[in-house]
């Protein structure tokens, strides 16, 4: 079980108001349980882990596969929730510069349609040059328009490179079952395709193939992501405040009510600032309505502390922090001796990083917490596949108790519509003059 640390809130929370909260606690778990809450009919990620492949996730570990032996690179399409999750899983479970030394057999994952920036999509086509790549397209409406530019070029370059029906082979489209033009144009063009439920929202699609194939392709087992999934699911049934669950929705919203509107989500290793991202979608776009919501913030730790650290030692007092722990590695690396002492690190000698990162983290959590800004620790043990599935599951299921203590729904968004309607306008999209 993930492990929720609130000892380092008591100073601006009081224990029985956190425990008054357990009938608002319980029936917001509930609400989502039963799918009895708003947005009810996007409740299809609460039933997605499985313990047993499925002919889809046995049709997806073929398909990576094949993209492992005949791709040097393979380009994952797609924006916000049809992105950000497998992204954060690849840097979390194999670093941020997991594509360096890769090819063919284990290809490099570069990401391609989540902005419209030209210097972003030249250096892409540098590193396309003389590889053999494949793509998998994700798009839930199929209508987005950052990644539908990033298809229409992707997908030309394939048609060039390898003909019509080489490149068929080599097109992978993740979208709606039934709607949708990136739905239509996989079934005229033949593309081998993979669903994403229609009850299931974008940044709540990480366990369906928009998470999973890119993942395979990475080489995780992603039936491990599954059981973990699984497991976070039984686990965390619980209906008691020993539910570390409980614990995370419960306390962030009391903190808020007590003026703590931004939440710093954080972590000492540098590859979890994707995953960062991914959680600030989740519990961003979910919460952050009808004039409600915890600004979701991410930082790296150590590296932030010599920017942001400033700021949350001594600025507005309106924040708190979600510090994620993981076991360290096997793998050590041991500070040596150096005669000359020129740094005056010998007192290290001996001691291991591993060593110097937890102290590191117990003294930045007595600094901030003297400075008036609660810490919430997540100990999540090992960092293997399954317990970023579980990770995962942990989070979502947070988001969506936490969600409804606020008072919001948490399965709709929009405020995005907003922006993509009057960017449809300036572009002068038919149908959207006005
Ligand atoms: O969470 C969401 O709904 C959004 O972030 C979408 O995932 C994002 O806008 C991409 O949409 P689509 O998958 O339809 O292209």
């Amino acid at each position: 079980m993930i492990k929720v640390d609130i000892s380092n809130v008591w100073g601006q929370l009081a224990l029985p108001d956190l425990l008054a909260m357990e009938k608002e606690v319980a029936a917001a778990h509930t609400t989502l349980t039963d799918g009895t809450g708003a947005g009810n009919d996007f409740l299809g990620w609460l039933n997605l882990p499985v313990r047993e492949a499925t002919e889809e996730i046995t049709r997806i570990q073929k398909a990576a596969k094949k993209i492992r032996s005949d791709s040097d690179v393979f380009v994952v399409i797609g924006i916000g929730g049809s992105y950000l999750g497998p992204r954060a899983a690849i840097e979390l479970l194999q670093g941020p510069n997991h594509n360096i030394g890769k090819g063919k057999g284990n290809p490099q994952i570069f990401f391609a349609g989540n902005g419209l920036s030209t210097r972003h999509w030249n250096e892409l086509t540098r590193l396309l040059e003389g590889k053999d790549f494949s793509i998998a397209i994700i798009s839930k409406s199929g209508t987005t328009t950052e990644p539908a530019i990033a298809t229409r070029a992707l997908r030309w370059m394939l048609e060039r490179k390898y003909g019509t029906d080489g490149a068929k082979s080599r097109i992978y489209a993740i979208t709606d079952p039934c709607k949708g033009a990136l739905r239509q144009m996989a079934t005229e063009e033949g593309w081998e395709t993979f669903i994403i439920p229609p009850n299931v929202g974008g940044r709540f699609s990480v366990l369906t193939p928009v998470g999973l194939l890119p993942m395979a392709v990475a080489g995780i087992d992603i039936m491990e992501v599954m059981n973990g999934a699984m497991d976070a699911k039984e686990a965390y049934d619980l209906r008691s405040f020993e539910n570390p669950v409980w614990q995370y929705a419960a306390v962030r919203n009391l903190l808020y009510r007590n003026g703590k509107a931004l939440e710093i989500f954080e972590s000492f290793e540098p590859g979890f600032k994707m995953f960062g991202g991914w959680w600030q979608q989740l519990f961003g776009e979910s919460e952050g309505k009808d004039g409600k919501g915890i600004f979701p913030a991410t930082a790296e730790l150590t590296a932030d502390l010599h920017s942001l650290g400033q700021m949350i030692q001594q600025g507005e007092r309106n924040l708190f922090e979600t510090m994620v722990r993981f076991d360290a590695p096997q793998t050590k690396y041991t500070i040596g001796s150096d005669w000359k002492n020129l740094d005056g690190l010998n007192y290290l000698e001996g001691r291991t990083l591993d060593f110097v990162d937890e102290k590191a983290f117990l003294g930045t959590v007595a600094a901030h917490v003297d400075g008036g800004v609660p810490v919430i620790t997540m100990d999540v043990g090992e960092l293997n596949d399954r317990k970023v599935g579980e990770l995962f599951y942990f989070l979502e299921l947070s988001c969506g108790v936490s969600a409804y203590i606020l008072g919001v729904n948490p399965f709709n968004q929009p405020g995005v519509e907003l922006y993509k309607r009057n960017m449809f306008r300036l572009l002068g999209k038919p149908g959207y003059e006005k």
